[in-house]
């Protein structure tokens, strides 16, 4: 199953974003608690003051059974402060004998909070008192003692809760801007710390070796500018700092091995081609002894009869056919062992397998193998290295050669075949290298590939032909398979991309 990708920023973003959501509201919750907490502490602690008041203020009185003046005192009382609701007095046996009741007290009222004795205070909480929907506190206190009396004060709530209201949105508000300030620094944070790692992300996707130089490197760094900046405003380094330092370095050190591989794979090829000429130098004395031993005899033949004008004129041609051949071999093997730059150019496959097939003419013929070429009429160019190509058909050419004679030696009357065969198939030029040697186990068709890789019992390989053959190949954008025939034999299939 493919794995769902979301940016490094978001994650951050919405970790961040998260935290200080839960935070935020776990502080909404504690807020609102402690400041309903804090205003009835501070409503009753008020009510009790003022029930205790009227207390003090009503032992006179009471005691001298005065209750025009009890009245008196419990209105001038209850006008002082808006938020009382009422004010009673209770004898001994809880008979209200002062009220600030215009008309008669509210029934539900009169044996609401009944003080029990020794008790200092007791609260209740009444709704609906009169006609007002408010919820009323009630506060009993005792006067003197139970006995003489109590004073019950009756608190709007509503004044208190406007104000815890109030005070609750102040803090919301604050949890607000904490929030916004919170999400906002989220969003900042996650961009500083992912804006590099991005940039590095997206060098290393876009990084390639081939195009890049060892100068170039350097270059590659922030590339944000706001982040840039903020950085030079802290002018502290960090380990994001010490990241793209460490990537920069990488880089650098990565191109430089590149290069130096590239260059050793350049060296490594050199070699490998001087081996090939090592492999096929008996083959190319003998193509240059024939000529020169037909210019002896020419030579001969004209010293020995100056005077023979025609006939001379006849060895003359064939002196001439003679060196033509020797400069034909001479420049082909110094063409092909002069160290190439890697440039593609348009190539004519057929081409190629000619020049090849020259190299190793004495080999072939030496080993009585016979070539077949079934090329099509018309072999559009591929773009390549000519000398490139040329060194991965003559490496396979002479892999044929030894595999054919490996097999002779238990067949000998195996006639050896090499048959190189050319199609196009869509926007693939194929070119197939057949011969009828010994083949290999199935196992091993993959493990030829490898460098140093080697099985030749003849002569000794270095096992590097195939290996430096496949990465020629694959420079080329193409592919080099090998297979066994089912007629016995190898099959070595070379794909070429064909640009239209
Ligand atoms: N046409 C073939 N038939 C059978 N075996 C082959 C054929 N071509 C290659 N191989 C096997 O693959 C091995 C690796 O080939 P490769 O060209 O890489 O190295 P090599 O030929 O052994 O050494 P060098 O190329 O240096 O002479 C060979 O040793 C041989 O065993
Ligand atoms: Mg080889």
């Amino acid at each position: 199953m493919k794995k769902r990708f979301l940016p490094l920023f978001w994650k951050f973003s919405i970790a961040l974003i998260f935290m200080v959501v839960v935070f935020g509201s776990i502080n909404i919750y504690f807020i609102r608690n402690s400041v309903y907490e804090t205003f009835e502490t501070e409503l009753l602690k008020h009510s009790t003051s003022k029930a205790k008041m009227i207390a003090d203020m009503a032992i006179q009185p009471l005691l001298y059974n005065n209750i025009t003046s009890l009245n008196e005192m419990v209105s001038n009382v209850k006008q002082t402060d808006k938020d009382l609701a009422y004010i009673l007095i209770l004898d001994g046996k809880n008979h209200v004998i002062a009220h600030t009741f215009y008309k008669a007290i509210p029934e539900k009222l009169i044996d609401a909070n009944i003080l029990k004795p020794g008790e200092a205070r007791s609260t209740v909480f009444i709704e609906d008192v009169g006609n007002s929907d408010n919820i009323v506190q009630d506060v009993a206190v005792p006067i003197l003692s139970v006995n003489i009396g109590t004073v019950r004060v009756g608190f709007f709530e509503a004044g208190y809760q406007k104000e815890v209201r109030k005070t609750t949105i102040i803090f919301l508000w604050m949890v607000v801007i904490f929030l916004v300030i919170g999400i906002s620094g989220a969003f900042i944070f996650s961009y500083i710390i992912t804006q590099p790692i991005k940039t590095i992300s997206t060098t290393a996707s876009g990084f390639n070796l081939e195009s890049l130089d060892a100068d170039k490197i350097n270059k590659i760094q922030l590339q944000n500018k706001f982040v840039l900046g903020l950085k030079k405003v802290i002018s502290i380094d960090d380990e994001l700092d010490t990241l793209i330092f460490t990537f920069n370095e990488m880089l650098r050190r990565l191109t430089t091995t590149y290069k130096e591989l590239q260059s050793a794979q350049e060296s490594l090829l050199q070699s490998r081609k001087m081996a090939s000429v090592g492999t096929i130098a008996a083959g190319l004395a003998h193509e240059i002894n024939n000529p020169i031993a037909g210019l002896r005899n020419s030579l001969r033949m004209i010293s020995e009869k100056p005077e023979r004008y025609l006939s001379n004129q006849e060895y003359i041609s064939m002196m001439k056919e003679a060196v033509d051949k020797i400069e034909k071999v001479v420049n082909g093997v110094l063409d092909f062992s002069r160290k190439h730059e890697f440039v593609k150019t348009p190539v004519d496959i057929r081409q190629i397998v000619e020049e090849v097939l020259m190299l190793a003419a004495f080999h072939l013929e030496q080993s009585s193998i016979s070539i077949i070429k079934e090329f099509p009429e018309k072999v559009p160019p591929i773009m390549g290295s000519a000398n490139h190509l040329e060194h991965v058909i003559l490496n396979v050419v002479l892999n044929s050669i030894d595999a054919i004679g490996e097999r002779k030696a238990s067949e000998p009357e195996i006639a050896g075949q090499i048959v190189f065969n050319i199609r196009i198939i869509r926007n693939e030029l194929l070119l197939e290298i057949n011969d009828n040697g010994t083949g290999i186990e199935a196992e091993m068709l993959d493990v030829i590939f490898d460098p140093f890789f080697t099985m030749k019992k003849i002569r000794q390989g270095t096992g590097l032909g195939l290996s430096i053959s496949y990465n020629i190949i694959k420079e080329h954008g193409g592919d080099i398979v090998a297979k066994n025939r089912n007629e016995g034999g190898m099959q070595i299939l070379i794909k070429f991309p064909l640009t239209t």
